[in-house]
């Protein structure tokens, strides 16, 4: 397997508070990355940094072994166009309906007909489950699992070759949470996509991860692979998939 995506050394300052102290990590073609850590640990802000939505204090990213910190604008809308989000809360766009927002970058970025555009959205929204009378709704009428269904779709529209999951099974039922880590997974081996999903539930980490990365403390303190995770030896990383109060991990907020 070769290396998709390799971060070097990442550090990220937002003023004086230190999110990322140093961060290296590599994700192989067609892998599928977990990043668990705390809440406030910087998951966020990684996947930011990877994807270049933000730049980092230091350290550098290589996609496709070129490095992606620091490009120009033109050859960064190039590397956009490999990725697909699907952001923490799904951040649908509430004045569109589903289908244009599903296909929100194939009618503003590639300049494909809106017809088009519109059967492309309807295949992607069959894909989650969704059906065509969905299309013409307004976010405000689905439900949240109807919402995150609708978010997975606009993030695998452009066939993408990186896809980022923020959060996507949180404040979902067990049932609707699986069956968007189904989705996650149908999705991702159908594209071929390389993966870096956060999560904090433990039930979809174990079903979508073949890596997991565990962030504190601004480093990755444990990575691994997932039949690993329970016999890591490491408190830091056992404490957290266990979910207990008592440990070494700090939570304080700084
Ligand atoms: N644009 C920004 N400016 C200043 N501080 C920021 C910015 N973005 C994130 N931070 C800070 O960086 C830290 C990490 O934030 P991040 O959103 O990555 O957390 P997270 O691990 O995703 O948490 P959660 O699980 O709650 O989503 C937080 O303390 C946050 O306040
Ligand atoms: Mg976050």
């Amino acid at each position: 397997m070769s290396a998709k995506i390799i971060i070097n050394n990442l550090k990220k300052n937002f003023g004086d508070k230190q999110v990322l102290q140093d961060v290296s990590l590599e994700i192989n073609h067609g892998e599928s990355l977990v990043i668990l850590g705390g809440s406030g640990s910087g998951k966020s802000v990684l996947i930011k940094l990877i994807s270049g939505l933000i730049e980092p204090t230091s350290g550098s990213v290589l996609i496709d072994q070129q490095e992606t910190t620091s490009l120009t604008q033109s050859k960064r809308d190039n590397l956009m166009a490999k990725f697909g989000f699907l952001f923490q809360g799904g951040a649908l766009f509430d004045s569109l309906p589903i289908w244009e927002n599903v296909a929100f970058r194939l009618l503003n970025q590639q300049k494909i007909s809106k017809k088009q555009a519109r059967e492309i959205a309807i295949e992607k929204l069959r894909m989650v489950g969704l059906s065509e009378k969905t299309a013409d709704l307004y976010p405000s009428e689905l439900s949240g699992g109807m919402q995150k269904r609708a978010s997975l779709a606009r993030a695998i529209a452009s066939n993408p070759e990186i896809i980022f999951f923020d959060e996507p099974t949180t404040g979902l039922d067990p049932i609707m949470a699986d069956v968007i880590n189904d989705l996650i997974i149908a999705n991702s081996k159908q594209l071929g996509a390389t993966t870096i999903t956060i999560t904090h539930d433990m039930v979809s980490a174990r079903k979508i991860a073949d890596k997991i990365a565990m962030l504190y403390e601004g480093r990755i303190i444990w990575c691994g692979n997932v039949k690993d995770m329970y016999s890591s030896g490491n408190s830091y990383l056992d404490q957290f998939i266990h979910g207990r109060s008592d440990g070494p991990i700090n939570f304080l907020q700084k």
